[in-house]
């Protein structure tokens, strides 16, 4: 006989996008003339960056002679790779890391949920409400939680409602959490941490022997001078934090597959007779046993983010986002939705108009306007009432969804 992973029967129908994308498929099939303009998954629309093809190319011409042929690489990532972020995310900027304090990966996506692997069962969780829901999700199938309540809130996890209500700021939890996940520039909100409430965060870290999973896979998205872009901007951090970030919305590779996880040496969390563990063993040790690594050539393509020509086509794709970021905000505005996120973030969180749930929304927009969203109440219980835009699309397109957007709310 063979069993099943039960926690897998404990979440909710589908994960959030594929259900998206399903009911986007109905409408489609029902309504086949209708020009659907989708902003609701954020998938970045615009070709890889020009430096990042070439060195490509070349890589794949390396594979092509017996002389420059790579099979399997380092499952952390090529140290070309490893040493170009060290030196341009953070010792160019002031922070102390090391080559070889980062792993190069498929994904933050697979990161933030693959960490989980190395800490165990009996970890408190604290998540951000509304939250990305992979952090929620990949919790669940390991077992961490029991059932989901009606609001769709698991039994075991804690919950910190960000909504205007309290400037998106979390409180810190009433009860002692053991790992924490903070995401920033936020999905969905858009919002950014500030140095003083993450300096709070890291002194509860620090007080409560906490991890913090920090995701960062928007930072290339501040234009904010003083929003910090790397929780080790923190004091303190170091001894505390695990930092995500991805080539995927900087530059364009999310069909491409690249990032990376930060863990400082020195972070440690404690075994079952009490001793100190370093994580940077354990999260080098995994790898190992499952993952071959990063692909050289979409590697390469990587590296070739850092150089001075592919540092100024990824600002220029980030401009391009942003321009689209701010021309959603203006034109929701000027029919009178509140409007968070958008500057430093490629997302847009408006509250719905009237008391519209997410749901209805999200069915409003598409059947009226051809226009695909994400309802808030998909991040969590603290969406409802709250809808997620996102300004991955062409400039046309953009133009048009606001125009349709304007017809249908400002009536
Ligand atoms: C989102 O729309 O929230 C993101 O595309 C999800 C992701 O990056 O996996």
């Amino acid at each position: 006989m063979a069993y099943i992973n039960d926690n897998y029967q404990k979440l909710k129908a589908g994960y959030l996008f594929p259900e998206i994308a399903r009911r986007v498929r109905e409408f489609s099939a029902a309504t086949p003339s209708a020009k659907i303009i989708r902003l609701g998954i954020g998938d970045v629309t615009e070709p890889l960056p020009a430096a990042c093809i070439k060195a490509m190319h070349t890589g794949l011409d390396e594979m092509s002679s017996r002389e420059t042929f790579k099979g399997y690489g380092p499952e952390q990532g090529y140290d070309f790779l490893r040493d170009a972020i060290a030196t341009n995310d953070f010792k160019q900027r002031g922070i102390d890391i090391s080559a070889d304090e980062i792993f190069v990966s498929d994904g933050s996506k697979c990161d933030t949920g693959n960490i989980l692997d190395i800490f165990g069962m009996k970890n408190k969780v604290a998540v951000l409400d509304p939250v990305y829901p992979v952090y929620v999700d990949t919790n669940v199938m390991v077992g961490r939680t029991g059932a989901a309540d009606a609001q769709g809130r698991y039994d075991g996890l804690v919950y910190l409602p960000v909504t205007a209500e309290n400037d998106f700021t979390p409180e810190l939890p009433q009860e002692k959490v053991d790992l924490i996940y903070l995401c920033y520039p936020n999905n969905p909100t858009g919002m950014v941490a500030s140095r003083e409430m993450l300096k709070k965060w890291v002194d509860y870290a620090k007080a409560n022997n906490a991890i913090i999973f920090y995701d960062a896979a928007y930072e290339a998205y501040i234009t904010e001078p003083n929003v910090p872009r790397s929780i080790f901007e923190i004091e303190g951090a170091k001894d505390v934090a695990i930092e995500f970030r991805s080539f995927s919305k900087t530059a364009g590779f999310t069909g491409t597959r690249c990032a990376f996880t930060v863990i400082p040496k020195g972070l440690t969390a404690k075994n079952d007779k009490g001793e100190d563990v370093s994580l940077h063993a354990l999260w080098t040790r995994r790898p190992s046993t499952r993952f071959n690594g990063v692909p050289y050539i979409i590697q390469r393509g990587a590296e070739a983010v850092y150089s001075p020509e592919g540092q100024l086509q990824v600002q220029e794709l980030i401009r391009f986002y942003l321009t689209n970021a701010k021309l959603l905000r203006e034109g929701l505005e000027k029919v009178g939705i509140r409007v968070y996120g958008g500057v430093n973030a490629p997302y847009i969180w408006l509250k719905t108009p009237g008391n519209t749930t997410s749901w209805d929304f999200f069915d409003q927009l598409l059947n009226k306007a051809h226009l695909v969203g994400t309802p808030g109440s998909g991040f969590g219980a603290a969406g409802e009432g709250y809808f997620r835009l996102s300004a991955f699309n062409s400039r046309a397109n953009i133009e048009e969804a606001v125009k349709r957007f304007q017809a249908v709310v400002g009536g």
